[in-house]
């Protein structure tokens, strides 16, 4: 493909995902590796030091890895976008500094983005004409987010978690099943075949005026329950047990989400974040919504998770009206969503 488009080179590294991108300005992507630290997994979680050296020896291979696959002339690229808030703050400087670096060499500018944000931009790749009004749903690792966007990129966070974020609870959930990290994936396919009425847990915040989301009572109970059992209870139910606990999840989040747009006639939402992926998720958002003629739209698995293609997607609108960062710009682990 030849885009006649002006090209955004852009850099997510806020966690455990080093990812480089390239794409037009009409959200085409024409490269979007992405490298994840699997040497996190031997410590069933993310070691931020470890991470923050992984992004450092890969971050410089992956850019010429996607200069050099997509043939791309350099004096195309019209401007250096990165990730700089919420996550790992070493993760981010890495990232940050590379991109300054890259921004002040080529003489480009350099457009800093939330990665909640980008997050919910995914969903402008293969959909660029997508306006608002509409509600995103964010469910990441670190992160359980109900927004409103009214118009142009301002946006009311509406809802949020109290404590857990969803990907979190699959991930703790998993943990306490003896399955390794991170646990959402996992417990999506052993869902499959598994029965969501096994066991009985509790869905918090369940009153109809409650837009927030709260996860650890749920890790609770699920804490309690597998106390009183042995190894050989968890290995010949782990399918139930994996789609009794996915449910659990996905059930409020489905529910709040379409009963507040239905409330407040908001013809669309648009899911973003790793538990995006979720096959339950994927189904049942669409299902519900579609029962009172709301839209959903949820980006392919590979661009629900952390991937530079959803920066460089954030950064459009920027770079269309000109918001540029200077190169004293700092990253910061601030959470959740802001417009930055
Ligand atoms: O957005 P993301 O890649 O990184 C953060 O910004 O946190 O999200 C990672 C989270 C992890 O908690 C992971 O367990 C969860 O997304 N996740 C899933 C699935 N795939 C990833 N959760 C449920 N079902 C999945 N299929
Ligand atoms: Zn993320």
């Amino acid at each position: 493909m030849k885009p006649t488009e002006d090209l955004i080179l852009a850099f997510e590294s806020s966690c455990d995902d080093t990812s480089v991108a390239i794409l037009d300005t009409q959200y085409h992507i024409l490269s979007n590796i992405i490298s994840s630290q699997v040497s996190h997994n031997d410590f069933g979680g993310i070691l931020p030091e470890l991470a923050s050296r992984l992004h450092l020896k890969n971050i410089l291979y992956l850019t010429e890895t996607a200069i050099q696959t997509t043939a791309v002339d350099p004096a195309r690229i019209a401007a250096i976008a990165v990730s700089i808030n919420p996550g790992l703050i070493g993760s981010l400087i890495v990232g940050l500094s590379f991109a300054k670096g890259l921004a002040w060499s080529m003489n480009i500018p350099l457009i800093t983005v939330n990665h909640l944000l980008a997050h919910i931009f995914a969903n402008y790749i293969g959909n660029p004409d997508l306006k608002p009004p509409y509600a995103a749903l964010v469910v990441s690792g670190g992160h359980t987010e109900l927004v409103c966007f009214n118009r142009g990129t301002e946006f009311q966070v509406i809802g949020k978690t109290l404590d857990d974020a969803a990907g979190e609870t699959f991930d703790k959930a998993a943990k306490l099943l003896g399955l390794p990290f991170p646990g959402g994936p996992v417990i999506d396919q052993l869902a499959q075949s598994g029965n969501s009425s096994f066991l009985a847990l509790p869905r918090a915040l369940n009153r109809k005026d409650d837009h927030n989301f709260s996860f650890s009572g749920l890790k609770t109970a699920i804490k309690t329950h597998l106390a009183n059992q042995d190894e050989n209870y968890i290995r010949s139910h782990i399918n139930d047990l994996a789609a009794s606990i996915q449910t659990a999840i996905i059930e409020p989040l489905v529910n709040k989400t379409v009963r507040w747009c239905k409330n407040h006639h908001i013809p669309t939402i648009l899911l973003a974040g790793g538990v995006a992926a979720n096959s339950l998720l994927r189904q049942w958002m669409p299902a519900a919504a579609g029962k009172h003629g709301i839209r959903v739209y949820c980006p392919p698995v590979k661009l629900c998770l952390d991937n530079a293609a959803m920066v460089a997607a954030a950064a459009v609108t920027k770079y269309r009206n000109g918001k540029f960062s200077t190169l004293d710009v700092n990253a910061f682990s601030t959470k959740g969503t802001k417009e930055i």
